[in-house]
């Protein structure tokens, strides 16, 4: 008979409650827990919160647990305003940015868990040094060998500027990329979708002079070619945008360059 060994830490024990005295509209949040320090597995935290003195969105609940319940709670936020993409996490079984995730839209208790498939730092926090690798890897920049004009900035028309939008939005946050499946089993070789249509975004981009060497770049059995179309990705995006379809446009140049 088959036996299955679960990896270390992998299974989450039951945390502590805490409790909101006296509130007349409470919500329970359910944290992932984690210190690597502690030597213990991780375990799911009860937060009750008084939604009469809690502002309306899933980071805003945090932040009131961090600030007036647990200090000891860790998640990464910046901007509170969908720019940043630090606040990514799991919410209520999908990838999303907790700054725009209204409280509302969850009918039960809101479960909270670091994107999956990452090693974790600590709590909320995913360890982003490979898919930060990846993207370094594209050379995220503009190349270009000729001079630029002078006394006026490299030019566009509007016709050329208009093919990187839906590309220059991506806050680079991974929810994509941290729902792919393809992406779960080979985060390794596989750029997956975040880090592909950010260098789709350079491919587009008319005053880049680079085109043939990205492409190589790319051309690859993991790097590229692991992308199933599952479309998870597009599903998941908390800014609207499609890596999918970015993904499907690489591959359409590299069939017609060859
Ligand atoms: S379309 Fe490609 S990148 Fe997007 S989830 Fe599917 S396999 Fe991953
Ligand atoms: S494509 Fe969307 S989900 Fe993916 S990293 Fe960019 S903003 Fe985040
Ligand atoms: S805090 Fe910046 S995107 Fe949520």
């Amino acid at each position: 008979m088959a036996q299955f060994k679960l990896p270390a830490n992998s299974t989450i024990s039951e945390g502590k409650t805490f409790r909101a005295e006296g509130a007349k509209r409470v919500k329970r949040f359910r944290l992932y827990r984690w210190d690597p320090e502690s030597g213990q597995n991780p375990r799911l935290d009860t937060y009750e919160i008084d939604l009469d003195k809690c502002g309306p969105m899933v980071l805003d609940a945090l932040i009131k647990i961090k600030n007036e319940v647990d200090s000891t709670v860790t998640f990464r936020r910046s901007c509170r305003e969908g720019i940043c993409g630090s606040c990514a996490m799991n919410i209520d079984g999908t990838n999303t940015l907790a700054c725009l995730k209204p409280i509302d839209d969850v009918a039960d208790d809101v479960k909270v868990y670091p994107l999956p498939h990452m090693p974790v730092v600590k709590d909320l926090v995913p360890d982003l040094s490979v898919p930060y690798a990846q993207y370094a890897s594209i050379e995220p920049w503009l190349k270009s060998e000729t001079v630029p004009p002078p006394d006026k900035e490299r030019t566009q028309s509007v016709e050329e500027r208009a093919k990187i939008d839906g590309l220059w939005e991506c806050i680079l946050c991974f929810c994509c990329s941290t729902s792919c499946p393809s992406y779960w089993w080979n985060g390794d070789r596989y750029l997956g979708p975040a880090i592909l249509l950010q260098a789709y975004r350079w491919l587009a981009d008319s005053r880049d002079e680079h085109q043939g060497e990205r492409l190589d770049n790319l051309e690859d059995p993991f790097r590229l070619y692991r992308c199933h179309t599952i479309m998870n990705c597009t599903k998941t995006c908390p800014k609207g945008l499609n890596p999918a379809k970015a993904i499907g446009e690489i591959k359409k140049m590299i069939v017609a360059r060859n």
